[in-house]
Parts: structure tokens; sequence; C-alpha cells
């Protein structure tokens, strides 16, 4: 594998991207926190540190609630990359509190997981047509036909989006999450700020419509919330649905496919996944470990960090990777061997402290019902073609999987 300075860590590197996994243990082993000139990042790689880093209120997902551009030595984006920045930066992800609270506190209601329950229904039927139609046409692409449609309708359904205006919600939320990677071009960030518009004025236009003639939906309920005591502002409000529906889909599409690549590469477990269906709650978690779906996630320094000696100053980055502290075997056993019956696994796919993902519940609900579908309704389902990794690091997924029966 080539290499960066003397590491073998090189996300623009397509060998890296294969399997970054060898070139992860290697980071543990350097150190509990390297300096990355490349990104001028601070990798973090083990369990441990990643874990108790996203509790560490030093550290944010932004500093602008306390201080600006010029505090923290770095450059306001460009003016035309505005709209991107406009609505990414009102979502709850982006936030820290108090704001970060009061919008979590009024999204989180839709996502209990009691309240996420009573969809379980509606998705184990969803899943099930979309297998069925699979079947009838003897395989086909997983990714398209079940792992992508199957989250983009739960998450359209729960916020009210009529099924005709559905096809462009993947073709947006593809480009706007192109920003999220390492360096982004400047013709990923244009694609990224012509979505970022069109998205933005279809949900203006949307929320509009809704407060006229209000539905049981949940944008309906994010604006009762904000005309009643003025809680969210119309930004916010788009800001909140469009964060629902790329992060309410991206990742469990990917989560999916790399999972049931993962069983592919490994029959023997997927032999034991079929004669023991109640392996599927396990199973789940430990394909989303196996091959984590979002390997990186960034916080800034808000107040200098010191770890294990080495001071952290305020205003640097840190990269915390997921994928390397889902392998680290001072957590895991064995960590490089799937092992569907893995019953101690704490995972950190799904991030931790304030940001834990909100949809972690209704994930998982997804995510075992396209796999139950799948072992109920095609036993023998394998795979036609080799599939091709998508070329980005940080979101880890497939252009395709290409399944017969
Ligand atoms: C396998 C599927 C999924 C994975 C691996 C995943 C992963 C994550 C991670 C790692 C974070 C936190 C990032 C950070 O700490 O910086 C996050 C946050 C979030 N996720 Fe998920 N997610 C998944 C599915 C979903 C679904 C289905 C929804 C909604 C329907 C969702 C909505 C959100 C939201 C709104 C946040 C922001 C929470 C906050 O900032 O407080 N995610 N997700």
């Amino acid at each position: 594998m080539a290499a960066v300075g003397d590491l073998s860590f090189d996300p623009w590197n397509p060998a890296f991207v294969a399997d970054p996994y060898p070139a992860y243990a290697e980071l543990r082993e350097r150190g509990r926190v390297i300096h990355y000139a490349p990104t001028d990042q601070w990798l973090v790689s083990r369990h441990a540190d990643v874990s108790a880093l996203l509790r560490d209120r030093r550290l944010g997902r932004t500093y602008q609630h306390r201080f600006s551009d010029a505090d923290f030595g770095r450059a306001a984006p460009p003016p035309e990359q505005e709209p991107f920045h406009t609505l990414n930066d009102h979502g709850m992800l982006d936030l820290e509190p108090p704001d970060h609270t009061r919008i979590r506190r009024l999204v989180s209601k839709a996502f209990t997981p009691r309240t996420v329950e009573r969809l379980k229904p509606y998705v184990r039927a969803l899943a099930g047509e979309l297998v069925d139609r699979l079947v009838a046409a003897g395989g086909g692409d997983l990714l398209s036909e079940v792992a992508e449609p199957l989250p983009v309708a739960v998450i359209a359904e729960m916020l009210g989006i009529p099924e005709s205006d559905r096809a462009p919600l993947r073709p947006w939320s593809a480009d706007i999450c192109g920003m999220y990677e390492l360096s982004p071009s400047e013709e990923t960030a244009a694609r990224a700020v012509r979505a970022s518009v069109e998205f933005s004025e279809y949900l203006r236009e949307l929320i509009a419509a809704r407060r006229k003639e209000p539905g049981d939906d949940l944008i309906s309920g994010l604006i009762a919330a904000h005309d009643d005591g003025d809680r969210l502002t119309e930004q916010e409000m788009i800001s909140t649905a469009v964060l629902l529906l790329n992060a309410g889909h991206e990742a469990t599409v990917n989560a999916t496919v790399n999972g049931w690549w993962a069983l592919f590469r490994n029959p023997e477990q997927l032999a034991a996944l079929r004669a023991d269906h109640s392996l599927v709650p396990t199973a789940v978690e430990e394909l989303m470990r196996y091959d984590t779906p979002l390997q990186l996630f960034e916080r800034w320094v808000l107040d200098d960090i010191e770890i294990d000696g080495v001071v952290v100053p305020r205003g640097a980055e840190i990269a915390m990777l997921f994928g390397a502290a889902n392998h680290d075997p001072d957590v895991f056993a064995d960590p490089q061997r799937l092992d569907l019956a893995r019953a101690d696994n704490p995972h950190i796919s799904f991030s931790a402290g304030i940001h834990y993902c909100i949809g972690a519940p209704l994930a998982r609900i997804e995510l075992a019902a396209s796999m139950t579908a799948l072992l109920e309704k095609a036993p023998t389902l394998s795979l036609a073609a080799e599939p091709q990794r998508k070329p980005n690091f940080v979101i880890r997924g497939l252009e395709g999987l290409a399944v017969t029966l």
C-alpha cells in the first residue's frame, strides 16, 4: 500500500479504501494520537479514546457558538458555498448546546424506541414487498432494489413527503453528502450548493402547504412546535428535515450492502445465519462493526486537551476513526473475524455522547427487516458479480451489489 509520510493511512488511495483495517492496526499501535499533516488533523484510533472523546465537552462539532473563524485561524467558507453552509449549520448534527439541546428534544419524540417500535409492521411489510419483487425478477441489484428504497420510503413517510415527490431525494442527498468527505473538490461543492438550493426550496413549499393543511407527519409536528413557542426557526425546520432525510438513509443503505457483501465473503457465517434466524439481532450489530458504514467523524478542540502527554491545542481538529475503534483488539476478541453471534459488541458505529445517532432504533429495525425478508424469501441468494467499492472514504459503500437466486 502506498504510504503518505511514513503512515499507510491514505484516504485518497483506492487500495486503502478497499481495506483500511490493516492501516488502522498500524495507527492504533503507533500511538493514541497522531498528527496527520495532509489534513492537519489529529487522528485517534483506539476504542477507549474515541469513546471518551465523543463524550468530552471540550470538543465540539462546531466552534461557531463560542469562537469566530478568525479566532480559530480558519478562513470563512467561500461566499458561493453559502447555501450549503446555511443548510448544514442549522441542523442539530452541526450545532452544540443550547441550540442542539432545543432541537434534539423536539425531534427525539418521533424517534423513541416505543414510537419507532410502532413502525415495525410497516417497515417489515415494505421490506417483504421489495424482496418479493427482487425474487420475482430472479435477482438484480440489491442496492437499488432493496437497500435504498426501504429507508428512503420510511423516512419520507415519517416526514410526510408525498410519493410523487420522492425521486430527487436520493440525488440531492448524495450531492450534499459529498461535502462530508475529506477535502471536497470545487465540483463537489458546486453540486452540493445546487442540491442545497433545490432541496431547501422544495421544503419551504412543503412547509407552507403543511402549515395550511397539517397532517400526521413530522414536518407538521415541527411546524406546530415552531408556531407554538417560536422554538424552531424556519431555517432550522428545513435543516432538520434535510438532515433527517440524508442521515435517515445514507448509512442504512451502505450498512445493508456492506453487510451482505461481508456475508457472501464469509459463507460459513451466512450458512449459520440461514440455519438460525434468531441470530439476526447480533448479526446486524456485528456487520455494522465489521465493516463500519461511517468511517470518520471530526471534532473541533474548544479548550486545550491532553492525550497521552500530547497537548492538542484549542483550534485544532480531531479525526476519530470509527472503523479503527471497531477493530480494536483491546475491546473485541479476534476483531478481524466476522462473528454473527458476537455477544459483547460495544461498537461505536452510532457514535456516543450528545450527538449519538437519534435514528439508531429505526436503523436497527430497518436492517433487521431487510435481512429477515431476504433470509426467508431468498434462501439461496448469492453474489452475481464482484461489487465495486465507492471511492469515498468517510461514507463507506458500494456502487451496487448484483445478486442472483
Ligand atoms: C446504519 C445506519 C446509521 C448509522 C451507522 C448512523 C450513524 C450516525 C452517527 C455516527 C451519528 C453521529 C455523528 C457524530 O457523532 O458526529 C449520527 C447522528 C445522527 N443520525 Fe444516524 N446513523 C444511521 C441511521 C440513521 C437514521 C435511520 C436516522 C433517522 C431517521 C438517523 C438520524 C441521525 C441524526 C438526526 C443524527 C444527528 C444527531 C445529533 O446531532 O444529535 N441516523 N448517526
